[in-house]
């Protein structure tokens, strides 16, 4: 056949952000995920691996004011549910990050959408783990620090992507990959990101913990002590502006 049908049958479908949303909700609704339900999260992949900055109506400059204020702005897609989060994140200039924090028992999906993003990030360890190390390190009752292992950094480069190879998407789950910053090294950089469930529960707000790492030219595999950052000093650390952009109304 012609080059022409050959290219239709490569043309990947503009999904719609209230599609994608729609179909991340009803996977929501199935936390929590165990691991012989892996097809979840690769159904959440997929649909994450969709949204771009056409699909979310986002119209990022290249560049920002540098006298902007702050160092990351941050939107909502739609915030109407407990089950989920689904949030743009855009960082004004080269090295604007959010430094170490947590995702206390969730899983998080999180696609570039401009500019490189680095993500440097550190796995927890399971409570039994956990506690013998304290109790070997004379560290049980010291909430001020965390252990976690060091899983070393990985690119997200929306630069080189296109509709039919999208950048690829980072899954964090309860361990793995749950303590992590994220940073821009290409000037203006935006990721967006579904985590489950979202921060507002039944049984109250789950909100984020901040960590300090002192150390460089960390080992993969090792296993060091974070410093938590107490929540006073979080707005300074963070620097948070809102992000205008639009967002969904109600899912149909
Ligand atoms: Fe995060």
């Amino acid at each position: 056949m012609g080059d022409g049908n050959d290219e239709d049958a490569h043309k990947v479908e503009a999904a719609s952000i209230n599609e994608i949303i729609k179909e991340v909700s009803e996977i929501a609704d199935k936390f929590p995920f165990n691991d012989k339900e892996k097809h979840f999260r690769k159904e959440i992949i997929s649909l994450v691996s969709k949204v771009n900055t056409d699909t979310l109506g986002l119209q990022l400059p290249s560049k920002m004011p540098s006298n902007i204020p702050f160092k990351v702005l941050a939107g909502n897609v739609y915030k109407k549910s407990t089950k989920f989060e689904s949030s743009v994140f855009v960082f004004p200039k080269s090295g604007n990050k959010l430094p170490f924090h947590d995702h206390p028992n969730m899983e998080g999906f999180i696609k570039a959408l401009k500019g490189k993003l680095l993500i440097t990030s550190f796995s927890l360890l399971n409570s039994e783990e956990e506690k013998r190390l304290r109790k070997e390190e004379f560290k049980e009752g010291n909430e001020k620090v965390r252990p976690a292992k060091f899983e070393g950094t990985l690119l997200l480069d929306a630069t080189t992507t296109t509709a039919s190879s999208p950048s690829e998407v980072v899954n964090l789950n309860a361990l793995t990959g749950n303590i992590h910053s994220i940073e821009s090294i290409d000037g203006l950089g935006a990721f967006f990101d579904i985590l489950i469930p979202g921060y507002h529960q039944a049984h109250g707000n789950v909100p984020c913990t901040f960590f300090e790492m002192d150390e460089k030219n960390l080992t993969s595999g090792k296993i060091y002590w974070l410093k938590v950052v107490p929540a006073n000093l979080i707005p300074n650390l963070v620097s948070m502006g809102k992000l205008e952009m639009p967002s969904i109304v109600q899912l149909d």
